[in-house]
């Protein structure tokens, strides 16, 4: 009988199904305005607050057991978020991921247990050479999303393009994506190699991982 009550319950959401069938043909999926312009507007202030308060850290290679600290490699200042500190920016971000994760484990059984985000802030200067978001001691990451936080006049002349690594019929066919505001790109943590360009201006993200197990 539960059952029942939970089928008729269920809603097609058509941004998710759009995700979801964006992401089996092609591994990636853009997505406009997810966020709306003042959710952006209250998470781009709530990252730049935490930056001046210095709580940011320079990014490492690996994860929390493996940290090197590469400039060559990257040159993000980070931020990890913690949904049960979260302010009320943050609240509204966690609340649209954790209502499209349960869609996703509802029509697409993809058994996302996990979740972690970080702020991002690339200095002018800085980038991340090509790489896979997957490392040998943890390969749970199944989903990555970017959520882009720049002033709503971004232009492409301020670089810090995301370049996804697509192979399509065994050619690798690269796809530039500038990082406007409200924007958000998911794509397959574990077979999309992707870098971000060299910046001329800073630039401001949220971006996570979906994991598994
Ligand atoms: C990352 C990453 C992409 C972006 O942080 O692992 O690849 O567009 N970010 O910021
Ligand atoms: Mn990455």
């Amino acid at each position: 009988m539960q059952e029942i009550f939970e089928q008729l319950d269920f809603v097609e959401n058509p941004m998710y199904e759009s995700i979801i069938n964006d992401l089996m043909e092609q591994q990636y999926s853009i997505v406009e305005g997810f966020f709306s312009e003042e959710e952006v507007l209250a998470l781009r202030d709530s990252l730049l607050d935490k930056f001046e308060e210095d709580a940011f850290k320079k990014a490492a290679i690996g994860n929390r057991v493996n940290e090197i600290i590469e400039k060559s490699i990257r040159g993000d200042f980070i931020l990890w978020l913690n949904e049960n500190e979260a302010n009320f920016a943050e609240k509204a971000f966690f609340n649209r991921i954790n209502d499209m994760v349960s869609y996703l484990n509802k029509t697409c059984f993809m058994g996302i247990l996990f979740k972690e985000f970080h702020y991002a802030l690339y200095p002018k200067g800085t980038f991340y050479k090509r790489h896979l978001d997957t490392f040998q001691n943890d390969d749970r990451r199944k989903l990555s999303m970017v959520c882009y936080l720049n002033d709503e006049d971004w232009q492409p002349e301020y670089g810090g393009e995301l370049v996804l690594y697509l192979n399509i019929n065994g050619k690798e066919i690269p796809k530039t994506i500038y990082p406007l505001p409200g924007r958000m790109v998911i794509f397959e943590s574990q077979i999309l190699e992707h870098e971000v360009k060299p910046v001329e201006q800073k630039r401001m993200s949220i971006t996570g991982w979906l994991k598994t197990r």
